[in-house]
């Protein structure tokens, strides 16, 4: 690490002090405090995330850091601070909750930061930087790493409150990849630790969309993937946040679909299956997955069920997935 990451790393570490201790003890930071209570989250939460807000003014932070004789130069690089047109410097995180992010040994290199308002954006984060590459790195896996390995599994989320509120509900295992979608070098961070990964994203269709892509990466690193069962629009904070966190473990972790399941509902996206056409191409296509699959039981368990579903006789579909495998070969 070079002598400025070094200075980057120190000034990060009292920033994550000075805005966890405004949230937490003081008036400037009771905004921030109250949002988090009303989201349900815990003093013990907040310091196990060491979460804060930073507060409005525009030079509050930079003259923090001055004062404890940082460079400014350093700072800008930092993303701490930013760069004005008239010269000058501001803060860039200003009347926001902050979400440190610490690296694998739990050293904070970047932070986000949320909007308490319906500002744009809702989260604004550190810029990218050589100690802080998004792709390179997942949120929470200092803090996880240890219940991973005892769990023998990964739950990947996608943004800081789910990854929070999971840990709040007892379930410490999960992480997140901040919204951006699974690099190859996260799935095989990952592989590192354990075979299984549950991809809990959010259900909207674009949570699908990344859970998709990501079941994809995640397989081609040599995981093996399954899905929360989390349905309607749901985020994991959200349901947590509704239903509490017996019901998430229970009824969305534990009842996780593998991921044929899923992508049998995913795929119908793309088709009108009122129409007999349609309704023949899904099946087509589902049986081209169904060929991959080495285990002849969970072929037949799958097959059992288009059975059943279409109308269409164990038989054929036997058939045809047989024909499938061999122009696999
Ligand atoms: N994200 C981001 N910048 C944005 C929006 C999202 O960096 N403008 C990242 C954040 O890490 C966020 C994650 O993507 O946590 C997931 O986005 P989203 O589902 O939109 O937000 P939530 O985490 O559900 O946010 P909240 O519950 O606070 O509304
Ligand atoms: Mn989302
Ligand atoms: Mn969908
Ligand atoms: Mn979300
Ligand atoms: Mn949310």
């Amino acid at each position: 690490v070079s002598s400025e990451n070094q200075q980057i790393l120190a000034a990060s570490e009292w920033v994550v002090k000075l805005y966890h201790h405004l949230l937490r003890f003081t008036k400037d930071g009771k905004k921030g405090y109250q949002y988090l209570k009303d989201r349900g989250i815990t003093d013990e939460t907040i310091d196990a995330f060491q979460l804060g807000f930073a507060p409005e003014a525009k030079d509050f932070t930079a003259s923090f850091l001055d004062k404890k004789g940082f460079h400014q130069q350093t700072l800008i690089k930092s993303g701490l601070l930013s760069q004005r047109d008239d010269n000058g410097v501001s803060d860039r995180f200003r009347g926001r909750v902050i979400f440190p992010i610490r690296n694998h040994l739990g050293k904070p290199i970047a932070f986000g930061g949320r909007t308490l308002t319906n500002q744009e954006p809702k989260y604004l984060n550190s810029p990218e930087s050589e100690l802080f590459q998004k792709g390179r790195m997942l949120y929470n896996f200092d803090l996880a790493k240890k219940h991973i390995r005892k769990q023998g599994e990964a739950i990947l989320f996608e943004g800081y409150m789910d990854v929070i509120s999971a840990y709040q509900a007892g379930v410490q295992h999960g992480v997140a990849t901040l919204g951006t979608s699974l690099t190859e070098t996260q799935a095989r961070l990952l592989k590192r630790y354990v075979d299984t990964v549950i991809i809990c994203y959010d259900a909207d269709e674009s949570g699908h969309d990344a859970t998709y892509k990501a079941a994809g990466t995640l397989q081609k690193a040599g995981c093996s993937v399954k899905v929360a069962n989390l349905t309607d629009n749901m985020d994991p904070d959200h349901y947590i946040a509704e239903f509490g966190g017996e019901s998430f473990w229970n009824d969305v972790i534990t009842s996780s679909l593998t991921f044929t399941s899923f992508y049998m509902r995913y795929l119908k996206k793309d088709f009108n299956l009122t129409l007999e056409g349609d309704r023949i191409n899904y099946i087509e296509k589902v049986l081209e997955h169904l060929a991959m699959i080495d285990s002849a039981v969970e072929r037949e368990y799958y097959l059992k069920e288009l059975s059943n579903d279409y109308d269409i006789s164990m038989e054929s579909l036997t058939q045809q997935i047989q024909f499938h495998r061999q122009q696999k070969r």
